[in-house]
């Protein structure tokens, strides 16, 4: 069965942030399911490239507005392969074939006589392309906060008055047709206090999809954007084509509007079928804070999918938002998130169930019809899954598969392998043991394929699996595919661990390099920025007098027994006895580099124990992250005891 949907075609006002990017991969998503279930999905997306910003963007860089959007649009298509995302169109609203879509579908209102041509005098805001019927000149703009300007100007009007009633019914009579719930009621409420009709043209802008035979009108954003879906459809020649209707418009909440009254009423107008249904999600916040450039907190996703491979990231964006609410990403919560579902979760499940194959059964799966809980287990969690992404309910799904590999982990720490191998009475239990790892790996790789493809590919193929695994269909996750005798290939780690700490600088760092990337493509005027540090809470000078900071000579050095990390100093700070210190530096000092070098001591620390020697001090290092430490220490010569200050 076809599946025909789209996601939002972006605005070219900059390059995709994570955003841009969530909406983009939820598609990604639910076409990889839409395959696994047996359906042939398409979706698409694309750029939405015309209107006064453009104009004025393109201006103030000397560039034409088809040569700045062409940037744009590169850049979008970048990102989407970067990041694994394969859409099946990418419409741009500057193409010959869109322009010839809006203007089919203009002639075809005009024909039905919904469009008329008026005045509009009114509060405009250039940002959005918008006119804000609520507001007036000078005052905010409602979705930006720009300043609105007066536009007044002859305009094509389309009759969105005469559709208040036919859309009430039609969300009554399909109440699916637009989700979550919440949305679907604000939707209603907004149609039931009534429809203004719309004006669909402009005169005074250039850049724009020209109204056949009546220049200057060009046609303005909206019935200019959402016919994209349409011509990805076909266009005019959509019934050759048999994607239209469109079975889902995912769309971010701030547009549902558009699309739940603007869209339907269009296409009602010009005699077409109405897309089943439109779900609209949450925003993506940083830190729980909206994500905005004035802020600078917005979050650009290269430089994650380079340092930590695309697959951490689409993983997270399913797991940790609910799918319709809002959601937020955060540096640490991704790399925490990392290591524990991918590098300690399935990634360590795996490469130990296929170790303990190839160590004890040659590397191949045994014949075993497997545990039969788990083959219910299993046969449970798919049909969860499944059922779950079916309704996007992405976060309750994955919970589930994390859930089998957790009661997998568990089986094999009380069935022990390494103990069974050693006996020979037990070479059933340890045969069935091993196959219902294994089969809960395939089982689980079947269920993430959609999410992260590529890095599940690689375990896949460890498996010894032939074919791809997005050539994978539901019903080969019956319990007990996977064949006995299948060979494994070598053991490769997937997901390396990862030091939290080490792995957020290089996301902030990759993060600042990318924006100035970004800003030089634009032609943005490069802010060299650094990032704000992580300061302790601030102390007065009474406080920082507490701490006894003192000059001190390192006498004795010595490593510590069953310790790599630490050393053992005697250090001479002017007091009759020298001091014993141990310190966390021996990766980075050996014991002769330390004897005669003059050291900074916090000399009036409480004394600790540590590997059975007492610590009378720490000595002062500076390192950046968890990297190697360097000592304080001067540049002229100062007497030991010498206090700082
Ligand atoms: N061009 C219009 C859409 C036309 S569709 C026919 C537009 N473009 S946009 O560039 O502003 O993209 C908005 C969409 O990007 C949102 O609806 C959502 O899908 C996605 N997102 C942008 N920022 C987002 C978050 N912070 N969080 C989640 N999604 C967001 O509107």
């Amino acid at each position: 069965m076809k599946y025909y949907f789209t996601v939002p075609i972006y605005y070219t006002n900059g390059a995709p942030h994570i955003g841009h990017t969530y909406t983009t991969l939820v598609a990604d998503v639910i076409k990889r399911y839409q395959k696994l279930i047996g359906n042939q999905p398409e979706y698409t997306t694309g750029t939405d490239e015309h209107g006064v910003n453009v104009e004025r963007a393109a201006n103030k860089l000397g560039k034409s507005p088809q040569e700045f959007v062409d940037t744009i649009a590169d850049e979008f298509r970048m990102h989407w392969d970067k990041l694994g995302i394969q859409a099946d169109h990418f419409i741009r609203t500057s193409s010959p074939e869109h322009q010839k879509t809006v203007q089919w579908m203009f002639e075809q209102c005009r024909a039905n006589g919904y469009v008329y041509k008026g005045h509009y005098t009114g509060a405009y805001c250039v940002s959005d392309n918008l006119f804000a019927t609520e507001a007036k000149p000078g005052e905010p703009c409602p979705i930006c906060g720009r300043t609105l300007e007066a536009v007044t100007e002859e305009n094509f009007f389309f009759k969105l008055s005469a559709f208040t009633d036919k859309l009430l019914e039609l969300y009554e009579k399909h109440p699916e047709f637009i989700q979550p719930e919440a949305r679907r009621n604000e939707v209603i409420s907004f149609v039931k206090g009534g429809l203004t009709d719309l004006s669909i043209t402009r005169t005074g802008i250039s850049w724009g999809i020209p109204v056949p035979n009546e220049a200057p009108h060009v046609f303005y954003v909206w019935f200019d954007a959402l016919i994209a879906y349409f011509t990805a459809a076909g266009g005019a020649d959509w019934q050759s084509k048999g994607l239209w209707p469109a079975d889902l418009h995912l769309v971010g909440k701030e547009i549902i509007r558009f699309h739940a009254v603007y869209w339907p009423a269009f296409l009602m107008a010009a005699g077409l079928p109405l897309p089943k249904q439109i779900w609209a999600h949450g925003w993506l916040l940083f830190d729980n804070d909206k994500m905005s450039k004035t802020k600078g907190n917005v979050v650009r996703p290269l430089p994650i999918a380079e340092i930590m491979g695309f697959d951490a990231l689409r993983l997270y964006l399913m797991r940790e938002v609910v799918f319709g609410a809002d959601g937020n990403f955060g540096y640490e919560a991704l790399v925490t998130r990392y290591n524990a579902d991918l590098a300690n979760g399935i990634g360590n499940l795996a490469s130990r169930t296929l170790s303990m194959i190839h160590q004890y059964r040659g590397g191949k799966i045994p014949a075993s019809d497997g545990d039969q809980h788990f083959a219910q287990l299993a046969t449970e969690t798919v049909e969860y899954v499944l059922e779950a992404f079916s309704k996007f309910e992405f976060n309750k799904g994955l919970d589930r598969v994390w859930a089998l590999i957790s009661a997998t982990d568990k089986l094999i720490v009380e069935r022990a392998p390494w103990k069974l191998v050693k006996d020979p009475d037990s070479a059933e239990l340890l045969d069935r043991t091993l196959y219902t790892a294994a089969e809960v790996v395939r089982i689980t790789c079947g269920l993430l394929a959609p999410v992260m493809p590529d890095s599940i590919q690689k375990l896949w193929h460890q498996l010894g699996c032939p074919s791809e695994v997005d050539q994978l269909r539901a019903a080969e996750l019956h319990w007990g595919k996977l064949p006995a005798g299948q060979e494994l290939r070598p053991v490769q780690p997937v997901f390396p661990r990862l030091d939290v700490k080490l792995t957020m600088e290089k996301l902030i760092e990759g993060e600042l390099a990318e924006r100035k990337r970004q800003d030089i493509l634009l032609g943005r005027e490069v802010k060299e920025e650094k990032p704000a540090l992580d300061l302790a809470p601030e102390i007065t000078i009474d406080d920082f007098v507490k701490v006894d900071l003192r000059v001190g000579q390192v006498l004795e050095a010595a490593a510590v027994k069953g310790s790599d990390k630490l050393l053992h100093l005697k250090v001479d700070i002017g007091e009759p006895e020298p001091r014993s210190i141990v310190a966390g530096i021996a990766l980075a000092y050996k014991p002769e580099q330390m004897i005669g070098r003059k050291v900074v001591i916090v000399a009036n620390l409480a004394p600790r124990k540590l590997r059975g020697l007492t610590s009378q001090g720490m000595i002062v290092a500076a390192s950046i992250g968890e990297g190697l430490p360097v000592l304080a220490g001067f540049n002229e010569d100062i007497g030991v005891g010498a206090r700082l200050k």
